[in-house]
């Protein structure tokens, strides 16, 4: 003979706690970040290609904004040369943001993630442009 009842219970609780993280993640920004790239400046690119490679933007974006800024106060030049030799106008506003006009939906979907708030914004204006 088995206890139908207790075995229901055990079920049930070992599922609630099976499930817990899951649960427990509804509602929060936890989901994997999915930065977009969908704005009519990356749409009408013909090489959907960022200033340097993504896995080099993804890993260093950060210090190039940085060297730009520096580039851009302390020796006033304004011309970035990348890798492969194709030249940027040095630009937070008109450049990177010019291309990734969906700031929510790109830089903030995974600085939410990341928990990094930079500052930057406090001075430099963005368009919420497209979408
Ligand atoms: C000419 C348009 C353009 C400009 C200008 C541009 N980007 Fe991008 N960016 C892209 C595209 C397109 C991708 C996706 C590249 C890929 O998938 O290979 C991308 C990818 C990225 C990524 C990686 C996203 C990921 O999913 O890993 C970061 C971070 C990024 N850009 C930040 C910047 C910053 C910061 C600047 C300015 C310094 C900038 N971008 C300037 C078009 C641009
Ligand atoms: C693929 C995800 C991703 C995207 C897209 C992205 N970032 Fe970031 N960003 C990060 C992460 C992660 C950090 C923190 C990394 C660290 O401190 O090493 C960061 C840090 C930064 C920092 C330094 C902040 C600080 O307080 O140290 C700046 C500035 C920055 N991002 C600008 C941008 C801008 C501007 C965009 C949009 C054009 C952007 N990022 C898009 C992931 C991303
Ligand atoms: C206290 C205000 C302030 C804050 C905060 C700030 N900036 Fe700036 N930034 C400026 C000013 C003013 C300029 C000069 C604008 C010019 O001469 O074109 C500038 C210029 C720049 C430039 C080069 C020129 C341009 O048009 O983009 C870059 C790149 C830049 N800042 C990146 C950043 C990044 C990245 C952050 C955040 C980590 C940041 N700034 C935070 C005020 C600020």
């Amino acid at each position: 003979m088995y206890d139908g009842g207790k075995i229901i219970i055990g079920l049930l609780i070992f599922l609630a706690f099976a499930t817990f993280p899951f649960y427990s993640n509804i509602g929060k920004s936890v989901a994997k970040p999915e930065p977009s790239l969908d704005t009519p400046v990356i749409k009408a690119l013909e090489k959907k290609e960022c200033v340097e490679s993504k896995d080099f933007m993804r890993r260093n974006h950060m210090q190039l904004l940085i060297e730009w800024r520096d580039s851009a106060l302390r020796d006033a030049k304004r011309d970035y040369v990348n890798s492969k030799g194709k030249h940027f106008r040095i630009s937070l506003q008109n450049t990177c943001m010019k291309c990734h006009s969906n700031k929510k939906k790109f830089c903030d979907e995974c600085h939410g993630y990341a928990a990094v708030d930079p500052y930057c914004w406090d001075c430099h204006f963005v368009k919420e442009g497209g979408r």
